[in-house]
């Protein structure tokens, strides 16, 4: 043992206590993840307390040497660093919402579409309120509950197993349950509980909670689950992720299987056989909502047959098969206050309410968006009058709306309590932040600042977005780092993250002085970004922020390049076709324009033809293998170019690259499937299957679809009433076959 390590507070000099500190922390640190995270106590509760004291002691000598991660500031909790991750066995998905009854009808109707199914053949969906609390995945195996988890990003939750365990609904073991069963559902608070919780924290001097869906967060997680015990929890459970053998064969029975398992499932779930029936019990359900004593904000429907949820499959982040029908939105009047403009990421001019603060359907709301000029000028994007043409001004008496976690808006005014000197709002043509031009391009609604990379609002808001969840993701680096770290000019764009370390991190010195930094959460830091600095070729794309790039389209450009150095190389190539469709586009419509006034018919394919001429057949090939991949049109094509050849932005996009290693895409589940790496062309009217259906199970298949054929074409599955496409396969020699030739080879024959 050290000498310091004996010696009492007293008797250390400040170097000793530093270090004595240091090990403290480490060791406290160590105690605490033993008993918390893994159950099994390290050390018995005498020697933890000592070690409490004595990191106490010196601290008390020392005050300037406490530490940012000091132990004594997390009474009887878990490590600074929270709860350890769970990667889902299956992906936790959120729902797509209908906020009227035309958008109910609207999802019944597209799935009838999406299964060829006639309007008139049976479909049943089952309906069930939506409740207001977090999800949480229970995985339990040979009938024993061995993990919980919270949704997360759907991909990775925290693990919250030993505060699970003190939820009374939440079975600990099963009788003749699945061997591997994952049972999902909501954690919640009723109404006299989160009332009697507040008071009690009241109390006690505590904090008090906002709503019952803050307090069954709040309680859930908890480093103590000790707290957790205390606060009554509750559990309903809907849903279900990986099994080793079905629950039933309909979303009905696979619920009533969970409820004699043991779980609570809500009793307001029924089986509705149409919209109608689905339409009708959502107003059951809304018209008890205020005697439920818990809180609800919608209804979810899902498709009842679990075969044909199967073959509707999921989106990116929803699955086809269900949706939430929302509860109408709430309403309030306040003063508006102020109009701020904020900049986004790719310029964008967005005009920001600030509002005297109002309770909105139980939430305290202080900002609105006012969407964009038009919009505060009383007009919608074609011009028509909207709020009977009444534009918005500051110091108006406005009402505020509010549905379920969307922005809140501002939906009307009142005119009558317009103050004498309220003026008409100037929108900028300046970008309030760098000062550049913010010019509107026709057809757009939104403004927009000219700065690029010079504009610091557009560079944090890139960076944010590099950083944020379906980005890379990296731990310990939110946008309030990335803000800090921009404004001191230590992260001024993307790349600038992987070569931190080097410039700060000797450098951890620096790094662990900055407020809100310790020695631990600098290393982790410095670790995460480490860790990815291997990324999947679809989260770099999506994380460059580029305009009209989203997650999907994002997945769809990395399917079918499958490497960075493909997708740049085609990029590239297609910059001068990119220019040609822009100037085809803008000499169609001059054309169609003077037509108009000359009472003559447009000629559309010389105007096209002029504007494409003397492009060169390279660069015409990369343009349309481009906007050939399904799900990519000349817009985002257009986005892709203009990034890439805009040099300043190019260089930062080139020095990040360098900096990574990128995964590239293997084709999503069966590498060894007959069609996995295969461009193919579905075309002609299917019988068995929809388009989006087939284009869907070809995806997951791994093959790659495209919209048209080319010398790149594997195959070319063909139905009746195939024209222009069939013929250029055969003139191209690219293999065709019919719906059941492609059935039978994919195996679904
Ligand atoms: S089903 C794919 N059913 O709503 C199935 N979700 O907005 C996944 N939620 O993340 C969800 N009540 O946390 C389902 N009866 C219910 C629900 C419900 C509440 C939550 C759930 C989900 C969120 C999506």
């Amino acid at each position: 043992m050290a000498d310091s390590e004996k010696a009492g507070a007293e008797e250390l000099t400040e170097g000793q206590a530093r270090a004595r500190l240091a090990l403290l922390a480490e060791r406290l640190e160590a105690a605490n993840r033993a008993y918390y995270q893994d159950d099994a106590p390290a050390i018995d509760d005498a020697t933890y307390d000592a070690l409490k004291r004595e990191n106490a002691a010196i601290e008390a000598r020392f005050p300037h040497l406490k530490r940012a991660d000091s132990p004594s500031d997390q009474v009887g909790a878990a490590p600074a660093e929270g709860f350890s991750k769970v990667t889902h066995a299956e992906r936790m998905l959120s729902l797509a919402n209908a906020f009227d009854a035309g958008d109910v009808a609207e999802f019944v109707a597209g799935i009838r579409r999406y299964l060829n199914i006639a309007a008139d053949a049976p479909l049943a969906f089952t309906a069930e309120p939506k409740i207001d609390g977090l999800s949480l995945s229970l995985r339990y195996e040979k009938g024993q509950l061995v993990s919980a988890a919270t949704r997360g990003n759907g991909e990775v939750g925290e693990n919250v197993t030993a505060n699970a365990r003190m939820i009374a609904d939440i079975p600990q073991t099963l009788a003749a349950a699945p061997d591997i069963l994952e049972v999902r559902g909501e954690v919640y608070m009723s109404h006299a509980d989160f009332a009697a919780l507040n008071d009690r924290q009241a109390a006690r001097g505590g904090k008090t909670f906002a709503n019952p869906r803050n307090a069954a967060a709040g309680s859930l997680r908890q480093l103590d689950p000790a707290i957790t015990r205390d606060r009554p929890l509750r559990f309903f459970a809907y849903a279900w992720g990986a099994l080793s053998s079905p629950l039933a064969d309909t979303q009905s029975g696979a619920i009533d299987r969970l409820a004699a398992l043991g779980f609570r499932t809500n009793p307001l779930t029924a089986r509705c056989d149409g919209t109608e029936a689905m339409l009708a019990h959502y107003a059951a359900i809304e018209q008890g909502r205020a005697t439920l004593g818990y809180d609800i904000d919608g209804v979810v429907y899902k498709v009842d047959d679990l075969a044909l949820q199967a073959r509707l499959g999921l989106r990116s982040t929803t699955p086809r098969w269900a949706i939430a029908h929302k509860f109408p939105a709430e309403l309030a009047w306040t003063r508006l206050e102020a109009i701020d403009i904020q900049v986004g990421r790719t310029g964008a001019l967005s005009p920001v309410a600030r509002l005297q603060p109002v309770t909105v359907g139980g939430v305290v709301v202080s900002n609105a968006t006012l969407h964009n000029e038009d919009y505060i000028a009383g007009r919608d994007a074609n011009g028509q009058p909207i709020r009977d043409g009444k534009d918005i001004r500051v110091g108006d008496w406005t009402q505020v709306y509010r549905a379920g976690d969307v922005i809140p808006k501002i939906a009307d005014l009142d005119l009558a309590q317009r103050p004498a000197d309220a003026t008409p709002f100037v929108f900028p043509t300046l970008c309030p932040e760098c000062g550049s031009d913010a010019v509107r391009e026709e057809g757009d609604a939104v403004r927009r600042c000219t700065g690029g990379l010079i504009c610091p609002a557009q560079a944090v808001e890139k960076l944010k977005h590099f950083v944020s969840r379906a980005a890379f993701d990296i731990e310990g680096l939110g946008a309030k780092q990335v803000e800090a770290f921009h404004a001191d000019g230590w992260i001024a764009e993307p790349a600038d993250i992987f070569t931190l370390q080097d410039r700060y991190g000797s450098g951890l010195q620096q790094l662990k002085n900055r407020e809100g930094w310790g020695e631990k959460s600098a290393e982790n830091l410095f670790a995460a970004i480490a860790e990815k600095r291997r990324i999947p070729l679809n989260r770099l794309i999506f994380a460059l922020g580029i305009r009209h790039v989203g997650e999907v389209a994002a997945a769809d450009l990395a399917r079918h390049f499958g490497s960075w150095d493909a997708l740049a190389a085609t990029v590239d190539a297609a910059a001068s076709a990119a220019g040609a469709h822009l100037a085809a586009e803008a000499a169609m419509l001059a054309e169609r324009r003077r037509a108009a006034d000359a009472g003559t018919r447009p000629d559309l394919a010389a105007a096209r033809k002029t504007a494409w001429d003397g492009v060169a057949d390279t660069a015409r090939a990369a343009w349309e293998d481009l906007t050939g991949i399904d799900g990519i049109g000349a817009t985002v094509a257009v986005s892709l170019v203009t990034t890439f050849q805009q040099e300043a932005e190019r260089a930062s996009i080139d020095r990040l690259v360098a900096l990574l290693d990128i995964e590239t895409v293997a084709a999503p589940i069966s590498a060894d499937s007959p069609v996995a790496g295969k461009t193919v062309v579905f075309t002609g009217s299917l019988e068995k299957m929809t388009r989006a259906e087939a284009k869907a199970r070809a995806e997951a298949l791994g093959a790659k679809v495209s919209g048209s054929v080319s010398a790149r074409t594997d195959l070319v599955v063909a139905g009746p009433g195939a024209g222009s496409k069939a013929t250029k396969a055969a003139e191209l020699g690219v293999e065709t076959i019919d719906e059941d030739a492609w059935l039978a080879l994919i195996g679904d024959a």
